[in-house]
């Protein structure tokens, strides 16, 4: 079978429509298809100022809403970065094959540490893709499940790769991105043209797996959704719709050009209240379960200990071939 492996920070206390769309939803049919490995990056969260307190608990939300979307402990290994000493381990590697120009280049960096100005982000923001590559590289992974602003860091790790086989002989996979074009960007309700992200400055702009229908529903109306009103699909001139036009296709599986047909004439309330139904309809279900899965600490830590033995079973095959290829000496 082949591999899969995908990442998720835990630096919120809910995922949004875009990790669900882009992202999660298609770790889950993956996982009958692949050798499926999914992890909460929290190594990767700690790049930013982050409390201890949130981080615990956002790791434990994370996961449960992960098993609330649908994956399976029995088919998909599902665990903790910091729980699987390997990725550091390979992160180190791989930051001495980098250069400083080439990690310079990486454009999430740019944007995330203009937030702090650039002499205040940390180091670890700086090497975080090369973090990301090891979390791939080190499960031989065939294929990465992520919306569209990963492409980068994917091409760095491909490029990893590529200089480790090279200058030390065959040792890893490349690695291919899996994006599916119709929801590699879904966008902010408030802003149309900017990526629906964690970090935006309005929450009106953010639907949040883990929020009430009512709230939901609100924000959907209050959506913003530019002049005229006809329900079309223009990227162009029409952002807003077209943004919430990709969500009902992929929340109901209508093609778009079926969706613009129904609601011709109709003007853009009906349209919305469709979408505002599909969002709550999706979302209630997954968090119930994630309520449930939180209300059990313990059997919650117990599936994360069970991924982390498997991942690190996995991980360790790598590393002992990575140790010996640059020349470490055995233990
Ligand atoms: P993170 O936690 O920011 O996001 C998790 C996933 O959600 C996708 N995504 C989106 N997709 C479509 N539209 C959006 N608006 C949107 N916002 C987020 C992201 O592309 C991502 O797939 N660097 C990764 C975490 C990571 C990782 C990895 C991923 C660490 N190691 C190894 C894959 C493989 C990140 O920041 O994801």
């Amino acid at each position: 079978r082949p591999r899969v492996l995908s990442g998720i920070q835990p630096t919120a206390d809910s995922f949004h429509l875009g990790n669900y769309l882009g992202a999660v939803r298609q770790w889950v049919p993956l996982q009958e298809t692949h050798d499926a490995f999914y992890s909460v990056v929290d190594l990767h969260a700690i790049t930013v100022p982050t409390d201890p307190a949130d981080l615990r608990r956002r790791t434990r939300v994370a996961a449960a809403q992960l098993f609330a979307a649908g994956l399976d402990p029995e088919r998909s290994t599902l665990f903790v970065q910091s729980h699987v000493r390997q990725h550091t381990e390979l992160a180190w590697i791989l930051i001495c094959l980098t250069g400083m120009g080439e990690a310079g280049r990486m454009t999430q960096f740019k944007d995330k540490s203009a937030r702090f100005g650039e002499s205040a982000a940390s180091v670890g923001l700086f090497t975080y893709p090369i973090l990301q590559a090891a979390d791939i590289l080190v499960y031989q992974a065939d294929s990465v499940p992520v919306g569209a602003d990963q492409k980068q860091h994917l091409e760095l790790t491909r490029d990893l790769a590529q200089r480790f086989n090279h200058r030390f002989g065959d040792t890893f996979t490349l690695p291919e991105p899996y994006i599916l074009k119709e929801v590699e960007k879904i966008t902010d309700l408030q802003d149309p043209t900017a990526k629906m992200s964690k970090s935006s400055s309005s929450p009106a702009g953010i639907l949040d797996v883990l929020e009430q229908p009512g709230p939901l529903r609100k924000k959907v109306m209050r959506a913003v959704t530019d002049t005229g009103s006809e329900v079309l699909f223009d990227e162009e001139n029409k952002p807003g719709v077209s943004n919430l036009l990709r969500i009902q296709s992929a929340l109901t599986g209508t093609p778009i050009p079926e969706l613009v047909t129904r609601y011709q004439g109709q003007g853009y309330g009906a349209f919305k209240k469709d979408v505002a139904e599909a969002v709550a309809d999706t979302f209630t279900p997954i968090r119930e379960r994630t309520e449930k899965l939180l209300s059990d600490e313990a059997e919650l830590d117990r599936l994360l200990a069970i991924g982390a033995e498997r991942a690190r079973q996995v991980a360790e095959q790598t590393m002992i071939e990575v140790r010996d290829r640059i020349g470490f000496l055995p233990t």
